[in-house]
């Protein structure tokens, strides 16, 4: 495989290929060796058309604990904004001697262009694309969930995860449906209606319109953040009736099923979708997504690139 730029595109074993990688590789960088040679004199641009705390560094921090050259392309002070496209970019950035372009981008379906163009011989990952997908952070989720469930394993049948908010906007979700059902948990989207995706019904998931409904249920429930930067429109009252209705607040917090957890892909919105109080509870898994997002992205660089866990011995 040469590009990550679905989970449409992974088998269910290639999912658990990952996030066993992530595992190993996590167990050997934690060890007394923190860096793997294994990717020495290869190159990873970061191509980052859209702002980005967790993947960017992550996927750096993870390309420099294989030992490989990372190149950080922010759109914002760039060429870009002389009118310089997307081809003439990458192909700049080519020629300085990328090997993989990880790349975030507004426009759903840029990664998927920039892959399938030919403008690039250099492979590609998605680190979103506008609201259609974000691969590696369903991988993360996944390995965040199957860390805390270990007694699934990698049948997920009977775990009920909640993915609730801004659906309409989110990529976190279209991913996390994919790869969640590919490990045959039960997902329930809960949403207002005018945050629900227009032919949800084809998705092979659970719909409800509220939380309270669910909350009691759930083994995972997943906040999504509400993405006003994509909303040229009004598709909540107001922010307190947003949170009054879809936040997890204190009292949804004590309602949550004994033994479950909390999930954000970050950033949060204190306050609007999630409380202090959730997000710092014991619940909460959202530092333990960003720790697993390192190795997951560590994984995916490695298998994309080719590197051998028995010739780093
Ligand atoms: N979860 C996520 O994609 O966060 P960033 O936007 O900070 O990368």
């Amino acid at each position: 495989m040469k590009n990550l730029l679905s989970i449409a595109d992974l088998s269910r074993d290639e999912i658990i290929t990952i996030l066993d990688t992530a595992g190993e590789l996590s167990r050997v960088t934690q060890g007394p060796v923190k860096k793997l040679p294994t990717l020495r004199g290869r190159t990873i641009v970061n191509l980052f058309f859209e702002d980005s705390t967790r993947t960017r560094l992550s996927f750096e921090s993870a390309a420099k604990k294989l030992s490989a050259d990372v190149i950080n392309f922010s759109a914002k002070g760039s060429s870009v904004s002389k009118g310089e496209s997307l081809k003439d970019t990458a192909q700049t950035l080519e020629a300085m001697g990328a090997d993989l372009m990880v790349i975030r981008h507004p426009a759903s379906g840029a990664a998927q262009l920039l892959a399938s163009s030919g403008w690039i011989e250099a492979g590609v990952v998605n680190a979103g694309d506008g609201t259609h997908e974000h691969p590696t952070q369903a991988l993360l989720d996944a390995l965040t969930i199957r860390e805390n469930f270990p007694e699934y394993g990698n049948d997920f049948t009977g775990l009920h995860v909640a993915i609730v908010g801004d659906i309409l906007h989110s990529r976190v979700a279209r991913s996390n449906v994919l790869l969640l059902k590919a490990m045959g948990a039960k997902v329930t989207l809960v949403a207002p209606p005018t945050l629900m995706p227009y032919g949800v019904g084809t998705w092979g998931v659970d719909t409800a319109y509220e939380l309270d409904q669910i909350i009691e249920h759930c083994d995972v429930v997943m906040m999504l953040r509400v993405q006003s930067e994509r909303m040229n429109g009004s598709f909540f009252p107001s922010e307190r009736e947003y949170a009054r209705e879809y936040g997890l607040n204190q009292e949804r917090l004590y309602r949550m099923k004994s033994g479950s957890i909390i999930m954000h892909p970050g950033p949060m919105n204190r306050g609007l979708e999630i409380s202090a109080e959730a997000a710092d509870s014991t619940r909460s898994r959202v530092l333990s997504q960003v720790k697993n997002g390192v190795n997951v992205r560590m994984a995916v660089l490695y298998l994309l690139l080719g590197g051998s866990i028995a010739g780093d011995n």
